[in-house]
């Protein structure tokens, strides 16, 4: 089975539900305490071994770029200061000269259009697409879980979780064959399915190892649910020609897509560390407080 080397992050959206905020800052470069969501699927993406990158950008995400880029003046600061720990935060971030690609999406005709976007950079081989908006708590992280599943069984392989069924119409969701409760066959996939029609509450959240065939499909442009170029549809068209396999997520996964789960992920996160965690956890406490008492 061939490793899975190249990822795929598309990060060409509007970001409309958090305007204003995303009128010049890209979605993906909102901070959970103090690191912007892309850093942590670029993160979670080492971890699986990936050794490629590629953002499908859009107009005004140059600031993703940047990020992943050199700074020298802040480093040569930094140094200067004897600031280590941050010189290492920001070093830790950039990658290998080369191991970072950028394409344009040109318009954002929905997440299947981008992840075709990159074609040339994939080429003819198996790769990883992550969503920097679905944080994924874990070590060692979801697609390095998502990686070993690939390895056993080849074929896609998604990521699942269990949503309220009053939910599916925000998700694409599977119908399920086998299941050892952990990896899940799929025998269909419906992006959007009203919950009356929908075939589980097994939804893909935003972590996918897919085959090169996709991309065929996507190729055809062919419109879905929103009129958008959708993943999930060529993505079902891979069904029964060869292994589809969900994973249900170990994690906790936040949806930094929506003000409520990026604002919990803040919280999470923060609770969790070593540095911040007993004054948050006493600050929240005493807002709580004040807003009992209105
Ligand atoms: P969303 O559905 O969250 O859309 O896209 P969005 O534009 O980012 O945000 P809202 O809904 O307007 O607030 C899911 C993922 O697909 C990417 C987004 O960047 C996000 O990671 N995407 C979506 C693209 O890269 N291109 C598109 O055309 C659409």
């Amino acid at each position: 089975m061939k490793p899975i080397r190249k990822a795929v992050f598309p990060v060409g959206g509007l970001g409309t539900r958090f305007l204003p905020a995303t009128k010049a800052l890209p979605k993906e470069m909102l901070p959970i305490v103090d690191k912007p969501l892309i850093e942590y699927a670029v993160e979670e993406a080492r971890a699986a071994g990936i050794e490629e990158f590629v953002f499908v950008t859009g107009r005004g995400k140059t600031a993703i770029q940047n990020h992943f880029d050199s700074h020298f003046e802040l480093e040569h600061a930094l140094t200067a200061k004897g600031r280590e720990e941050e010189l290492s935060s920001i070093t830790n971030a950039m990658g290998e000269p080369g191991q970072f690609a950028y394409v344009r999406q040109m318009e954002a005709l929905g997440l299947g259009h981008a992840v075709w976007t990159a074609r040339n950079f994939i080429g003819n081989e198996p790769f990883a697409v992550l969503l920097a908006d679905d944080l994924i708590s874990g070590e060692p992280g979801t697609l390095a879980e998502m990686a070993e599943v690939h390895t056993e069984h080849g074929g896609n392989v998604v990521a699942l979780m269990e949503v309220p069924h009053a939910d599916t119409a925000r998700y694409g969701v599977v119908a399920p064959g086998g299941d050892d409760g952990k990896v899940v066959e799929v025998l269909d996939l419906v992006e959007k399915p009203d919950p009356a029609d929908a075939p589980s509450n097994l939804a893909i959240v935003g972590r996918y190892i897919l085959q090169p065939e996709v991309l065929g499909f996507l190729a055809l442009g062919e419109r879905g649910a929103g009129n958008e170029i959708q993943l999930t549809d060529s993505m079902a068209k891979m069904i029964g020609n060869m292994p589809f396999n969900g994973m249900r997520l170990s994690g906790t996964r936040y949806d930094c897509g929506t003000k409520v789960g990026f604002l919990e992920a803040n919280v999470a996160f923060a609770l969790e560390r070593d540095d911040l965690g007993r004054d948050v956890f006493q600050r929240i406490e005493q807002v709580l407080e004040e807003h009992r008492q209105v």
